[in-house]
């Protein structure tokens, strides 16, 4: 196959679908493994890692030049200048649960570009995927995200870390933001998160501390679906912040998210 970002979509698109069935399927029968690795509340199941490795195992068969990288622990550099970032499961307290809110997200990357993305949510069997510059689809079908226009009005997807100090942040800043939004939804898992901003079925999504392979596919989709994405000061999106909105009311947002910046709001601290 070639480095052309349909084909490197295509691939991410049957390797997340058949890893997102595999699991969801597996799921049927009950969970016989979980750990935690960060945190106490940072789970990670048996099907984490068969997830994982299914993909690994059919990038490495269709693309073994490549670089790749998963959140259990893949980690392998490559010669051909492409980087694959997968998250096996995203949403695995959801998984865990048994609650539908869960994804397989697989990006591929160029130079820290993003030129594939492929998000799958197993429950729904929803395949979002994009290619740079080629727009979004959500099952085939184009998509776009909302056209609000007034912050006051957004409904805005958000999530929390897994570190107590961090969530505590997270806390003072929501506490400040639910008077200035229509509502906050908090789904359980980013790549969903940021697709749903790309379909329209929220307005609004921003993050703190996530890893690499949560949002890579997610913010392409997103992007390629009209929104606008960066960090809180509209600089390119990093790990460490991602907001992803329509144009109209990005700006809007980043204003509402220094406002609400834990420590600077009068109204927090
Ligand atoms: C988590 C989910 C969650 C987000 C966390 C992520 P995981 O991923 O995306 O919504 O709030 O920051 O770590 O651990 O379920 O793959
Ligand atoms: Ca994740
Ligand atoms: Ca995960």
């Amino acid at each position: 196959m070639t480095d052309s970002p349909d084909d490197l979509c295509g691939l991410a698109a049957r390797l997340a679908v058949a890893a997102g069935d595999l699991v969801r399927e597996g799921r049927k029968h009950g969970l016989t493994s979980v750990s935690t690795k960060s945190t106490d509340t940072d789970i990670v199941t048996e099907f984490d890692r068969a997830s994982e490795r299914l993909i690994v195992d059919g990038l490495r068969a269709e693309r073994p030049n490549d670089a790749l990288v998963g959140e259990e622990g893949t980690d392998a550099v490559g010669v051909s200048g492409i980087r694959w970032l997968i998250d096996p499961i995203d949403g695995t307290t959801n998984f865990q649960y048994d609650l539908p809110g869960y994804a397989v997200s697989i990006a591929a990357l160029a130079d820290e570009r993003p030129l594939a993305g492929a998000v799958y949510i197993p429950s729904s069997m929803e395949l979002f995927t994009a290619v740079a510059d080629g727009g979004a689809r959500l099952n085939g079908t184009p998509i776009h995200c909302s056209t609000l226009t007034s912050v006051q009005h957004a409904l805005v997807a958000t999530g929390f870390s897994y570190h107590i100090e961090r969530r505590r942040r997270q806390a003072a800043r929501i506490a400040a933001l639910i008077p200035r939004v229509r509502d906050i939804r908090r789904f359980g898992a980013a790549a969903p998160d940021l697709c749903y901003v790309a379909a329209g079925r929220v307005d609004v999504y921003f993050e703190e501390w996530l890893g690499p392979w949560d949002w890579a596919a997610g913010e392409l989709i997103a992007r390629e679906a009209g929104c606008r994405t960066g960090r809180f000061d509209g600089g390119p999106a990093a790990s460490e912040q991602v907001l992803a909105a329509s144009p109209a009311l990005f700006e809007q947002m980043i204003e509402l998210l220094a406002d609400t910046e834990p420590g600077t709001d009068p109204g927090i601290m």
